[in-house]
C-alpha cells in the first residue's frame, strides 16, 4: 500500500530558485498603462483625497508626469481631462485647444510615449452624464455625433489610441468611420467593451469631477450580474472595428477577463479602477494589509486571468518594485 503521495507539489516550491523557474505568470513594466488626470482649472498639482499618491495636474505639468512614467519603462498613458467650462453638450471635449488636446500635444512633444485618450462626455457636461440628454435619458445617437467629433480632435492633437468609455451603442463604429474619413486610419481604438455599472468608480468621480448630477449610469453601463452579455458586447465591438478590448473593473471581473481571453484573439486590456486602488491604499494605511504585496498580487492575478495590459493607478509604484528600486 502506498503510504506517501508520489506526487509532491511542494518539491517545486521548496526554494526561491525553483519557484522562479516554474512561475507561470510574470508581470513586467511593459504590461502597465499609467492613467493621468489633467484639469484646466488648476494652477498647480492637487492630490486626490480618496486616491493617496494620485495627483490631478494642470495641462502644463502633464508632460513631467508622463516623463516620470516613461523613465520607469511604462509604455503608455491614458489621459482624462477636466475642462475649465462645462455645458449641456460637453462641447469642451472636442475643442482644438481643449484640455486633453493640449495635454496630448505636450506629452507627444516631450516623450516617446504612446498616448491613449479616454473619450467620454461626463467630465465635460454640466449634468455629469456621458452624453447629450433627452429628458433625463442619454440620447444615444445624438451622443455618437459628439463622440465622433471628439475622436477626430483627439487624433488631430496626436493621440495614438482612442478609448471610448461611454458605453453608447455603436460608439466604436461611429468613431472608426469618423477617424477614417479624417485620414486617421492608423489611429487605433481601445474599446471599453465590457464596462460594468460599478461602485468601484467612486474615487475616480472625485478626481475627474464627473459624478452624474442626478440618476446613475445603469441605462448604458452593464449589470454586474451579467456574463454572457459581456461577451456579446466584445463581439459587437470587434465587428465595429475595435483593435483592443477592455474589461472594467478588473478584480471584480477576473472571470470575464478569462472568458474574453479564451473567446477572442485580439489584445485584451483590464482596467483596475480607482476603487480597487483606494481599497488597497486604505487597508495598507491602517496596517491591515501589506500594501506592496497586495498591489503586486492583484496585478499578477489580473494578468493571470488573461489581460495583456493593465490600466492601473499603481503603474509607477509597481514599475519601481519590478525594477528593484
Ligand atoms: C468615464 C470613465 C469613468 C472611469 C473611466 N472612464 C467613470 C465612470 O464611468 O463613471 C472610471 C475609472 C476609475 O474608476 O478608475 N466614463
Amino acid at each position: 500500500m502506498q503510504m506517501f503521495p508520489t506526487n509532491r507539489p511542494r518539491r517545486l516550491r521548496i526554494s526561491p530558485g525553483i519557484r522562479d523557474m516554474v512561475r507561470e505568470t510574470r508581470l513586467s513594466t511593459s504590461d502597465l498603462i499609467h492613467p493621468m488626470f489633467v484639469n484646466e482649472t488648476l494652477k498647480s498639482a492637487k492630490p486626490v483625497g480618496s486616491m493617496p499618491g494620485v495627483m490631478v495636474r494642470p495641462p502644463s505639468e502633464a508632460v513631467t508626469e508622463a516623463q516620470t512614467a516613461e523613465a520607469l519603462g511604462i509604455p503608455a498613458v491614458l489621459l482624462f481631462g477636466i475642462p475649465e467650462r462645462k455645458d449641456e453638450e460637453g462641447s469642451a471635449a472636442w475643442a482644438d485647444d481643449g484640455v486633453v488636446q493640449t495635454a496630448v500635444r505636450n506629452i507627444k512633444g516631450g516623450t516617446g510615449m504612446t498616448v491613449i485618450t479616454d473619450l467620454c462626455l461626463c467630465e465635460y457636461t454640466s449634468h455629469g452624464h456621458c452624453g447629450i440628454l433627452r429628458g433625463s435619458e442619454v440620447d444615444n445617437d445624438r451622443t455618437l455625433e459628439r463622440y465622433a467629433r471628439t475622436a477626430v480632435s483627439q487624433a488631430e492633437a496626436g493621440a495614438d489610441i482612442i478609448a471610448p468609455s461611454g458605453m453608447m451603442d455603436g460608439q466604436v463604429v461611429a468613431i472608426r468611420q469618423a477617424l477614417d474619413d479624417a485620414g486617421f486610419e492608423n489611429v487605433a481604438i481601445m474599446a471599453y467593451s465590457a464596462k460594468y455599472a460599478s461602485a468601484f468608480y467612486g474615487p475616480f468621480r472625485d478626481a475627474a469631477d464627473s459624478a452624474p448630477g442626478f440618476g446613475d449610469r445603469r441605462t448604458h453601463q452593464m449589470d454586474p450580474g451579467n456574463r454572457r452579455e459581456a461577451i456579446r458586447e466584445m463581439r459587437d465591438d470587434l465587428l465595429e472595428g475595435a483593435d483592443i478590448l477592455m474589461v472594467k473593473p478588473a478584480m471584480p471581473c477576473l472571470d470575464i477577463i478569462r472568458e474574453a481571453r479564451d473567446a477572442f484573439d485580439e489584445p485584451l486590456a483590464a482596467y483596475s479602477v480607482s476603487g480597487e486602488y483606494a481599497m488597497i491604499k486604505a487597508a495598507a494605511a491602517n496596517g491591515w494589509l501589506d500594501g506592496d504585496r497586495a498591489m503586486m498580487e492583484s496585478l499578477l492575478s489580473i494578468k493571470r486571468a488573461g489581460a495583456d495590459m493593465i490600466i492601473t493607478y499603481f503603474a509607477c509604484e509597481a514599475a519601481r518594485l519590478l525594477r528593484g528600486e
